[in-house]
């Protein structure tokens, strides 16, 4: 059977003051009608079936997941007590999915990515959960770069292992996470890395032999938790162990170090729409001055900017590369280079009270 595991526990604090601790990005409707998560869900209808997807987020989010998508059974969103990174919460996952089918394949994705071409993107899927089915391999979706990003994973492709269709699978030379910005332009250059999009397909049974290899405490911890499952001690196993299971990314805990590791080039116009204008590529067209604006704004003069306004008129005059985002009483404005650090801003004002 095929699986989808949506990882949706992500605080989303660099779209402040749009999002908050109450609704991160995942839950809120930033490009199209529907919120990223329920975007997820539709990405895979028809694929995999409501009941065998799961959602894992975190303490306090449940509710608020089974509201978005009523059409996943509210037992297979599962809430963790605290985050401990990706690695726990795709361990998780397996843990579950061990019990009733370990041959089972699953396709875990991020709740907040933007995908421009589903059609494409459910080929590539596809061909991705063919590729899993033998238990060999881990498969990446890889993005063609356009910029040293150094807050993504890179992948470098090695031999071509066969074709199908329009789409190629190479095996991965080496995944290496987060380079520093000088290798992210040797990446860049050398045309021979994608960027990992973060989502991955591969089995049960692989990826839990992988994590016991790699990760043995973390291992350790979900047997526990494992052992408990269905039985009076569920609960408070899991509110015991859990919060004190290793806290590392899948990336850096397992992809780094596997050796089996598949790519599909998968260019379905892919974002991770992390910062305010990533989102004004999407948001609105931008006007002759390559300013975004979504609600009532005027720029006299001005240039490059990022406004959204909710509620308010904003005006401004001689203004160049800011972000201007107004919502509910709370009014961001910010050097549009520097929105990457928002979550410095948000902590700031947590103190501030
Ligand atoms: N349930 C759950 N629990 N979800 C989590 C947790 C957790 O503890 N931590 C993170 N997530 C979710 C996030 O909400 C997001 O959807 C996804 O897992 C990835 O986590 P991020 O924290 O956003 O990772 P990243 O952006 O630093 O890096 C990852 O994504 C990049 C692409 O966007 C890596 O996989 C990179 O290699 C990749 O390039
Ligand atoms: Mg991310």
């Amino acid at each position: 059977t095929l699986y989808g595991v949506i990882l949706a526990g992500g605080s989303g604090e660099r779209f402040w003051p749009v999002s908050s601790k109450d609704r991160p990005k995942q839950f809120l409707n930033l490009i199209g009608e529907k919120t990223m998560l329920q975007q997820t869900v539709e990405r895979l209808v028809g694929f995999v079936k409501p009941s065998d997807i799961f959602i894992l987020t975190g303490r306090g989010y449940g509710n608020l997941v089974r509201e978005q998508v009523p059409e996943i059974p509210a037992a297979n969103v599962v809430e963790e007590p605290t985050g401990r990174d990706t690695a726990a919460a795709v361990g998780l996952a397996a843990t579950l999915l061990a019990r009733r089918d370990p041959e089972g394949v699953m396709v875990v994705l991020p709740a907040d990515h933007y995908i421009a071409d589903v059609e494409r993107f459910r080929r590539v899927l596809a061909t991705a959960v063919a590729a899993a089915r033998n238990g060999e391999w881990l498969v990446t979706l890889g993005i063609t770069p356009t910029r040293p990003e150094t807050g993504y994973g890179y992948i470098q492709r090695g031999e071509l292992l066969r074709t199908d269709g329009s789409l190629a699978l190479y095996r991965v030379l080496r995944f290496t996470e987060k380079p520093d910005l000088g290798r992210a332009r040797r990446f860049l250059a050398s045309g021979k890395y994608f960027w990992n999009s973060g989502m991955f397909v591969w089995r049960v049974d692989l990826i839990w032999a992988l994590i016991e290899e790699y990760l043995p405490e973390l291992a350790a911890g979900l047997k526990e938790i494992g052992a408990a499952l269905g039985s009076a001690a569920e609960g408070p196993t899991m509110e015991r162990i859990y919060p004190t299971l290793p806290k590392i990314s899948i990336d850096y805990g397992v992809m780094e170090r596997a050796k089996n590791v598949l790519v599909i080039p998968a260019d379905f116009g892919w974002d991770d729409v992390g910062t305010w204008p990533a989102w004004a590529r999407y948001g609105g067209t931008p006007d002759g001055q390559g300013n975004v604006i979504e609600g009532r704004g005027v720029l006299v003069e001005s240039s490059g900017c990022v406004i959204r306004t909710a509620n308010h008129v904003i005006g401004a005059l001689g203004i160049r590369d800011l972000v201007i985002v107004e919502e509910e009483g709370r009014l961001l404005v910010c050097a549009k280079e520097r929105a990457q650090e928002i979550k410095r801003l948000v902590a700031a004002l947590k103190e501030a009270g």
